[in-house]
């Protein structure tokens, strides 16, 4: 009998929701500080651990932003990319649909192309040296005006190609979908995927997922847990099988708990959950330890969790030949993986 541990650990396993600032761990923001003359502050270098100290959203953009600094040649791009694939190859991780922030790095001076550049390098040595396949997805900051997004896309037209999809995340309180109605409908005539967060226990949560899948049009709700709250919502995200990527250890730090006990009833309700890790090096868990989460609070069965893993391949954004590889490769690891102990 296989251990569920085990099982989680070799699965073979796509994520949709994962910030690649969120990728840089402490000791390679000081390495970076140090090699492009930042001075962080004093309590960073003493004890790299309580950079990363907060219990909200606010306060974790707060560490986030203050991480950013220190990206800013295309090398640092590039390193902070491959920081990301070379951990997750050893989580059996094939497959991961990036978001990254420019307007967190253009408004430092940084230029776009520096920042765009050194992550797609990333992904071509990731995709030829490690056998995973990862596409960009473009945030607009919604603390930011509608303007600076507009800026970003036109920003992005030279590099149409590299990036798949445009999400909107940082911080969710007075900055409501319909602010970026306009640059969404563009992004969308321009053949742009469309992702969006709706963070957990926000105000006007229920509103803004209204918004998000309604005005908007979005495919998937980065988070999206609120979704739960109103039964008409629960209907409309099974009926238009509109995905939802939450990340149960961000959730603990942000709402004080995993929220798994939801994913349960996500997939009760025939509603399309799956697992991430969104900013990996500040929540302290990659992709295993997410799943690993999930499926101790959630109660959730060895079956579940192969659901949940089938959803994240299920609504990539991949040609539908890839697709059809990467859930044939699952499907094949979970008819292996009979009889784990923990169902
Ligand atoms: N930026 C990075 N991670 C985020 C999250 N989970 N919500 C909002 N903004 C973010
Ligand atoms: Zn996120």
């Amino acid at each position: 009998m296989q251990d569920i541990t085990a099982f989680i650990e070799q699965m073979p396993k796509a994520e949709l929701h994962m910030h690649i600032e969120g990728v840089l761990e402490p000791e390679l923001k000081l390495q970076m500080a140090a090699r492009n003359g930042i001075d962080l502050p004093h309590d960073s270098v003493d004890d790299p651990a309580a950079m990363y100290d907060f219990d909200d959203l606010p306060t974790f953009l707060d560490a986030r932003y203050e991480g950013d600094t220190v990206l800013i040649t295309e090398t640092d791009f590039y390193d902070l990319g491959m920081a990301y694939y070379s951990t997750v190859v050893h989580e059996n991780l094939v497959y991961a649909e990036i978001f990254f922030d420019p307007q967190a790095h253009t408004t430092r001076g940084v230029e776009f192309s520096t920042v765009i550049e050194g992550l797609h390098r990333a992904q071509v040595d990731a995709e030829q040296q490690l056998g995973i396949e990862s596409h960009l997805i473009m945030c607009f900051l919604r603390d930011l005006s509608a303007e600076s997004a507009h800026e970003a896309l036109e920003q992005a037209a030279p590099y149409r190609d590299w990036i798949i999809g445009v999400g909107l995340d940082s911080d969710e309180h007075r900055n409501p979908p319909a602010k970026f109605a306009d640059v969404f409908a563009a992004a969308a005539a321009e053949g742009y995927r469309l992702t969006m967060h709706c963070d957990v226990d926000q105000e006007n949560s229920v509103t803004h997922i209204w918004q998000a899948i309604d005005d908007i049009g979005v495919e998937r709700i980065d988070h999206g847990v609120n979704a739960l709250d109103e039964r008409a919502l629960i209907r409309e995200f099974a009926s238009r099988r509109i995905g939802q990527t939450v990340c149960p250890i961000s959730n603990r730090y942000v709402v004080g708990e995993s929220r798994s006990r939801d994913i349960k009833q996500m997939l009760d309700e025939g509603m399309r959950p799956t697992v991430n890790s969104d900013d990996p090096a500040y929540f302290r868990g990659y992709m295993n330890d997410n799943l690993a989460v999930a499926q101790r609070d959630g109660d959730l069965s060895a079956e579940e969790v192969g659901q949940l893993m089938r959803n994240a391949f299920a609504m990539s954004w991949t040609t539908d030949s890839r697709k059809r590889a990467h859930l044939a490769a699952l499907d094949d690891y979970l008819a292996a993986s009979t009889g784990v102990d923990g169902d």
